[in-house]
């Protein structure tokens, strides 16, 4: 069966973009590695409650639900990885650059994708399912796996970035990535949102000037063709039944619609979360808990003997 791997960091709240851009293209045909990268959190915080919440958005799906820090199989892969990496490598990573003016930076940004390459490498995986912001790192994970092949003969299959349907979601009050850590957070629309926030998140997102686009893909309007790709993936409706639907309309009943389809959206979410309780979570942790030790067991004997440590 083909291996595919999708993690996220366990930070308190899951937004449309972590939500479309990764979870909602899981497929359940593949053996799927659904992992809680909390350790990747340590740079700001772990929420137990967030990586509960993760746990709920994973559960329905085939393959492993595993936390980052119960396997140090990773973190032991990790170092020799590090070792066998020029450093310019990891400081051409447009995610570090974009941090390394911090203050007292911490040196887990900048070692961050050696980690993230340990958990894809470690898993055999052929598919990573992330956004596109994710993309250089998978890249990264690509030519380390390709050097140490190299160098010590066959160990790692090379993973592939998958595109998603939504590979990036722009935040709705500016046109950068949606995300739970940057950025205005009225323009982050967070599945637990109640229909009154998503409503006040509509009405004051950023529309441009004019009227509704008539050529979706090629409209320059960035922040018009955002909302149209949330409501084209959140209702199923192609480009071009939105272009006809609502052919020179202002924006109102447009921004209306897509407020009924985000609380419909996240409502049925919401309630598909709560049929799932912290003791099913905990039951298939401890599940998959030895299969996942066994793979990335036998994956480290491999790796051992190749290094012959
Ligand atoms: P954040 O950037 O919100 O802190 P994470 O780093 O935890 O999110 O990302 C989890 C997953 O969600 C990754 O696969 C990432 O590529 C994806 N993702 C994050 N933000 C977006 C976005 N705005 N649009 C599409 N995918 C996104
Ligand atoms: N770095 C990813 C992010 O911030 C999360 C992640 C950690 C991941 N390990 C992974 C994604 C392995 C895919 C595969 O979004």
């Amino acid at each position: 069966m083909i291996k595919s791997i999708t993690g996220l960091r366990a930070t308190s709240q899951v937004h449309i973009g972590n939500y479309f851009g990764a979870i909602s293209n899981l497929d359940s045909s593949y053996e799927n590695f659904l992992l809680i990268a909390n350790l990747h959190s340590l740079t700001d915080e772990i929420s137990q409650e967030g990586l509960m919440l993760l746990g709920k958005l994973l559960f329905s799906y085939n393959g492993y639900l595993y936390i980052q820090s119960n396997h140090p199989q990773v973190t032991y892969l990790s170092w020799p990885l590090t070792c066998d990496c020029p450093v310019g490598e990891l400081l051409r990573m447009t995610q570090y650059k974009s941090q390394k003016d911090k203050q007292n930076i911490s040196a887990g940004y900048l070692y961050y994708p050696l980690l993230m390459a340990a958990d894809i490498l470690i898993t055999d995986a052929s598919r990573v399912v992330v956004g596109v912001d994710q993309k250089q790192h998978i890249e990264f994970a690509r030519n380390r796996a390709q050097a140490f092949n190299n160098k010590y003969g066959y160990t790692f299959t090379i993973p592939e970035y998958i595109e998603s349907k939504a590979p990036k979601i722009l935040n709705l009050r500016s046109n950068d990535k949606m995300s739970k850590s940057k950025g205005d957070q009225n323009g982050v629309i967070f599945i637990s949102d109640t229909p009154d926030q998503i409503q006040y998140k509509i009405k004051i997102a950023k529309t441009d000037s004019g009227l509704m686009p008539i050529d979706i893909l090629n409209d320059k309007r960035e922040s018009i063709k955002n909302l149209c790709l949330i409501f084209s993936i959140v209702t199923g409706k192609s480009y071009n039944q939105i272009e006809q639907e609502y052919k020179n309309t202002s924006f109102s009943t447009f921004k209306s619609d897509l407020t009924d389809a985000l609380i419909s959206f996240t409502s049925q979410l919401q309630t598909q979360i709560s049929n799932i309780s912290n003791d099913m979570i905990t039951k298939r942790l401890q599940e998959n808990q030895q299969q996942i030790d066994a793979i990335f067991d036998k994956k480290i004997q491999d790796f051992r003997l190749k290094l012959k440590i």
